[in-house]
């Protein structure tokens, strides 16, 4: 079976899990974020190379301030309890997103994890937090233009490459496979520039009903993808395309 080098997660569908429940949308947040350490370890234990979740957008600020305030709770105590099990994993932590407007504390902890982490050489485990991607986009846009503003780089020379390398998510390769559970299509600033060729795999299933089986399905989904990046494949017949 043919397996991504990387998969990116939209873990949508936590605060729905709750309300069906009768219960605040935070409990989802806190259920959300088990299924995501048990999906963290599979994909550790299958050999993925990288995996980034989305576990908070720029547009998430404008939730209510004890929502929000419930999630740095939740990455904070995470990242405290967890970092010890990454590197018993392997698992290097890195963080993708603007982290000045996280809280002071909640960016130290994830400063310590990241610090405590960087020697491991297994699964490269990416959280996109206050990650917006027109954001990291438009960062880039500015980096690059300083650049040119500066003589190092003609405009002429600004080519794909040139962008990758400016964009927050560089040296990571592109996501191959983007998961997004809840039911929901749609790519909600995540990823933009790097999801050009990526498949997408969509499913019902709320986040925090999200299973290593969930994962498997969605894996041998995207092995049985043809995946030609705009080109035709080798065994296409040319000849046999109506006139
Ligand atoms: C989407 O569900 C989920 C989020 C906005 C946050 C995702 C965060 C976690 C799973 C917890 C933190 C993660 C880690 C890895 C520590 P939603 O609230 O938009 O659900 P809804 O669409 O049903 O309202």
């Amino acid at each position: 079976m043919t397996l991504p080098k990387h998969i990116a997660i939209i873990m949508d569908g936590n605060g729905r899990w709750a309300q069906l429940k009768g219960r605040p949308r935070t409990f989802g947040h806190v259920k959300g974020t088990r299924v995501a350490k048990k999906i963290i370890t599979a994909c550790s234990k299958k050999g993925i190379k990288n995996l980034t979740l989305y576990a908070f957008s720029t547009e998430n600020w404008f939730r209510p301030q004890a929502e929000v305030s419930l999630l740095m709770t939740i990455l904070r105590r995470y990242l405290k309890r967890e970092t010890e099990n990454l590197i018993k994993e392997n698992i290097r932590f890195s963080v993708i997103g603007d982290l000045s407007r996280v809280p002071k504390d909640v960016a130290e902890t994830i400063g310590k994890s990241i610090e405590a982490t960087s020697k491991c050489t297994g699964l490269n485990l990416v959280f996109a937090l206050s990650y917006g991607s027109r954001q990291e986009i438009t960062e880039a846009v500015r980096s690059i233009a300083a650049r040119v503003e500066a003589g190092e780089l003609s405009a002429d020379e600004i080519d794909e490459s040139v962008i990758n390398s400016s964009l927050s998510t560089y040296p990571t390769p592109d996501p191959d496979l983007i998961i997004r559970t809840s039911g929901e299509q749609r790519l909600s600033n995540f990823l933009m520039w790097q999801a050009a060729y990526s498949e997408f795999y969509f499913t019902d299933i709320l986040w925090p009903n999200f299973t290593e089986s969930h994962l498997d399905e969605a894996l041998h989904a995207f092995s049985g993808r043809q995946r030609r990046f705009g080109k035709v494949s080798a065994n296409d017949n040319l000849e046999k395309f109506p006139n």
